[in-house]
């Protein structure tokens, strides 16, 4: 960093300068997002200014989003978060769609059982109130970061061991042949509110997408019912487009 030159630069308050100063390092990626700043007290040093004055610009570019300082580590430069992009007309499974993109995924259970259907599984799979239905609930997370809250409801029949499912559904469902082969899928807007705003670590009211899923087999059979909402701030559905004939 040019810090030799912010005695000499110009007229103005040297905060301003020094805030100026490492700004332009931020937007050049001379410091790079993720990167430590060097400690004020060094800073201070290095540029022959007060620690007062370091801390000033510094505070400046925090409340700007562009340094946070993490208690007991020090200041970095913001990294944003990076936004998963996913095709609309691909029947995939959240763990093939992480795993292409190289992110390592897991999820943490929130149910995992045989269930006696709600009046909105009943209609939506197609089964009768004494039926079962295996429910699966999990908080999705990609590279340590929660990504989406899935509930995924299905004719037991096709999941008679909801337990097995360790980690890929497909994966399992792929096993016995009834992994599904077309799906009907609706998205929309929505605010997060809590529990799940706080299970995916955003504001209750953040920007949510909402995502109901209903998978049919090859023979013509509902087999899945599932909703999910995703970080509005980290998933982008992308869709190839062709004129019209
Ligand atoms: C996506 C779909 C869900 C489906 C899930 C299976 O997230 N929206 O409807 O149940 O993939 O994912 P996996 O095989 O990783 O468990």
């Amino acid at each position: 960093l040019p810090l030799e030159m912010l005695q000499s630069a110009g007229t103005g308050p040297l905060y301003v300068k020094l805030r100026q100063t490492l700004e332009e390092a931020i937007r050049s990626g001379r410091l790079g997002q993720g990167d430590a700043l060097p400690p004020e007290r060094d800073l201070a040093e290095y540029a022959n200014i007060s620690r007062v004055t370091v801390r000033k610009a510094v505070d400046d570019l925090v409340k700007d989003g562009l340094l946070v300082r993490r208690q007991g580590s020090g200041t970095f430069v913001v990294k944003p978060v990076s936004r998963v992009q996913q095709r609309l007309t691909r029947l995939t499974s959240f763990t093939e769609d992480m795993v292409r993109r190289g992110l390592k995924t897991r999820s943490e259970w929130l149910e995992r059982g045989l269930f006696h259907p709600s009046p909105e599984e009943m209609m939506m799979l197609g089964v009768k109130a004494d039926a079962y239905v295996a429910r699966l609930g999990r908080l999705r997370i990609a590279d340590d970061m929660p990504l989406a809250i899935e509930r995924a409801s299905l004719v037991a029949e096709f999941l008679p061991d909801p337990a097995s499912v360790t980690s890929s559904l497909y994966a399992e469902l792929d096993k016995t042949n009834s992994r599904p082969v077309r799906a009907i899928q609706r998205i929309s807007a929505s605010n997060l509110k809590n529990p799940d705003a706080a299970m995916l670590g955003v504001s209750p009211g953040a920007a949510g997408l909402s995502i109901e899923r209903v998978s049919y087999l090859a023979s013509g059979r509902v087999i899945e019912f599932t909703r999910s909402v995703y970080r509005g701030d980290a998933y982008d559905f992308v869709a190839e487009l062709t004129l019209a004939e």
